[in-house]
């Protein structure tokens, strides 16, 4: 499904003018600033802090910024990269500094980006992907990447988001989502309780907690992506899961990140009647204590795969079917049926066991 787009289709990094960003599209409530008034979490400057903490932890975890085997394409004059959702894009900016040759291209509903200072390879657009699709050309970047954007979509809006990403993405090219399991292995009766109220509000939000797997089947659903590759990894959430040498502490940066994310929701949380303001520090404390004294990890995913170019035009049949083995292709010979293959198909075989 390609949902229309009403609004202009633009060329990355195309020389034309962008439209500038409209500073009056965030939702204001009380000191803090969101995206529309059933967002869960904010899009401000506290958030933003939070998030590019965040991205140092999963960066010291990953040990890289991304899995999908791009390295060698983002070293190519020209690359088109594309990041959906982008945020304040720490990802973005680091990604240029390492790949000067590559361009990049980081899509957000909100101007949270950096808007005069910014590497001369990186540009911004601020575009609402839900409502008007992404504006770009089927096939236009070689790779695409979406982090940490589940508490925006609704389990309906995912299916938009994918269409979209893999619309967009070149044959031959690779799409990549990072996302964190709304999951801990939590035991204790009293915390299980408090925190399914949490989930239970982002299931009347229609927010799926653990996203990885729809995202493999939405992927899958295209039919442009025969092989999906799925990584993950555990995150300790205390300082119980660093060692002393260890020159950056993931389990202690992690249980910061959990306690500060508690508080950025806990407005929403509060307001729709799910939490009492009165409960709501003993209750994050006592959270933080279980995943402390149970050693609890986060789960992250990394979804990552290429776009492929005959998926939809392979004819089945058994004079088109290529040889699987250089053995099948002897008996064809034997039998004469060989030359019956037409000659492109038998030319793309060779190429693919030389
Ligand atoms: C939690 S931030 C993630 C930022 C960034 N991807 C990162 O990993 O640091 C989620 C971002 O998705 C953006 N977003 C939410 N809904 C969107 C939409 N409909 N179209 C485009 N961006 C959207 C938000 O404005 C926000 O900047």
């Amino acid at each position: 499904m390609c949902i229309s787009r009403k609004n202009i289709i633009y060329k990355p990094h195309d020389c034309v003018p962008l439209p500038p960003p409209d500073f009056n599209s965030f939702y204001h409530k009380g000191n803090r600033k969101y995206i529309n008034p059933s967002s869960v979490i904010p899009v401000d400057d506290d958030e933003f802090d939070r998030i590019q903490q965040q991205h140092i932890i999963y960066y010291n975890v990953w040990k890289n910024h991304f899995s999908a085997p791009v390295n060698e394409l983002l070293k190519t004059e020209g690359t088109k990269v594309l990041d959906v959702g982008c945020g304040p894009a720490m990802w973005i900016l680091e990604m240029a500094s390492l790949y000067p040759k590559s361009r990049f291209t980081g899509v957000d509903i909100v101007p949270t980006y950096p808007i005069h200072t910014k590497p001369l390879n990186v540009e911004f657009l601020q575009a609402n992907i839900i409502k008007n699709g992404l504006p770009y050309e089927d096939n236009t970047f070689d790779y695409v990447f979406c982090r940490l954007v589940n508490f925006s979509y609704t389990i309906k809006d995912w299916k938009v988001v994918i269409n979209e990403i893999c619309r967009v993405c070149k044959i031959g090219g690779y799409v990549e989502f990072m996302e964190k399991d709304v999951k801990f292995d939590i035991k204790n009766e009293y915390t299980k309780k408090v925190f399914s109220r949490f989930i239970k509000n982002l299931q009347k939000r229609n927010i799926e907690p653990i996203i990885s797997l729809k995202i493999e089947q939405y992927i899958k659903e295209t039919n442009n992506f025969p092989v999906i590759n799925h990584e993950k990894r555990d995150v300790p959430t205390g300082e119980w899961g660093d060692n002393e040498n260890d020159t950056f502490k993931i389990g202690k940066s992690n249980n910061g990140i959990i306690k500060w994310g508690a508080e950025n929701i806990k407005n929403i949380m509060i307001e729709d009647g799910d939490y009492d303001e009165k409960e709501w520090n003993p209750i994050v404390n006592n959270f933080m204590k279980e995943l402390d004294e149970k050693h609890i990890y986060d789960n992250i995913h990394r979804i990552f795969a290429k776009k492929e170019t005959e998926i939809k035009e392979v004819c089945e049949c058994r004079e088109c079917r290529p040889p699987q083995s250089l053995r099948q292709l002897e008996h064809l010979s034997s039998t004469g049926l060989f030359f019956k293959f037409k000659y492109q198909r038998f030319k793309k075989f060779i190429k693919n066991i030389a």
